[in-house]
């Protein structure tokens, strides 16, 4: 092939179905609770976007943080409880598997949960924790230690959100080693929480050790951005990895 011909031709176009994913097992769209769906009405538009999509699981997982979201067990399941029953009266939907738990962040109402209750967990035993997006927290590794001696399998959220790890990437190869399960967020791979989230996502990927992928949808426009991940070669990377653990939850 000329020069000429090899520089106009054709890439090939990218296109992962969103049934590669299947399971989406990050997202706020239990009405009312968190900073997530404000209706039902909202709930079930995202639900209609998800099915669109080619999604046919949705664990969704409001936040429980201090005294910001107190959120317990029973609000969590009796607003899933509410959003099945609705989701029931549309056709395009009805056949979605819902699901709910948690993103627990990490304080002392955490610590005080993990040693007192029964957490909300995802698929086998494990549990969806976020950090600071500002401060690395202390005892992390300890908290880490303490989760799984409860036999929890703890899933750290978006990873490439917090940029005071961004300049050291061993932390997160660390976190892996301790047991820790990676979940990057769907839309950091379109740049939408900004650049350097986007190139630790692409980084995180590139390593190996991304293992869950969540939408961490908030609401309905969030799930713009999300469709077009289906094109970025870091998803197919990701897919093809064969390390992606959506389905088994
Ligand atoms: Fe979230």
């Amino acid at each position: 092939m000329s020069f000429f011909n090899k520089l106009f031709s054709a890439t090939p176009s990218i296109n992962i179905p969103f049934s590669a994913i299947a399971t989406d097992m990050h997202s706020h769209l239990i009405p009312d609770i968190d900073d997530g769906s404000k209706s039902m009405e909202d709930t079930i538009a995202m639900l209609h976007e998800f099915a669109a999509m080619g999604y046919t699981t949705i664990i969704t997982t409001p936040h429980i943080m201090g005294d910001a979201y107190r959120n317990t067990p029973e609000i969590i399941l009796g607003g899933l409880a509410l959003v099945r029953a609705e989701a029931q009266k549309y056709p395009a939907i009805a056949h979605l598997r819902l699901e709910a738990a948690a993103e627990y962040y990490f304080d002392s109402d955490f610590e005080h949960k993990l040693n007192n209750e029964k957490l909300l967990t995802l698929g086998d035993n494990y549990v969806l924790f976020e950090l600071s997006y500002i401060n690395e927290p202390e005892g992390v590794n300890k908290l880490v230690y303490d989760m799984q001696m409860k036999g929890y399998k703890p899933i750290l959220a978006h990873p490439e959100r917090y940029p005071y790890w961004h300049r050291n990437l061993d932390k997160y190869e660390e976190l892996t080693e301790r047991g820790v399960y990676l979940q990057v967020n769907a839309n950091s791979l379109v740049g939408h929480y900004g650049p350097p989230m986007k190139a630790v996502a692409e980084k995180l990927i590139e390593k190996n050790i991304i293992r869950f992928i969540g939408s961490d949808c908030h609401k309905y426009e969030h799930l713009a951005v999300t469709k077009r991940i289906n094109s970025t070669k870091h998803l197919e990377i990701l897919v093809n990895s064969s390390l992606l653990l959506n389905n088994s939850l």
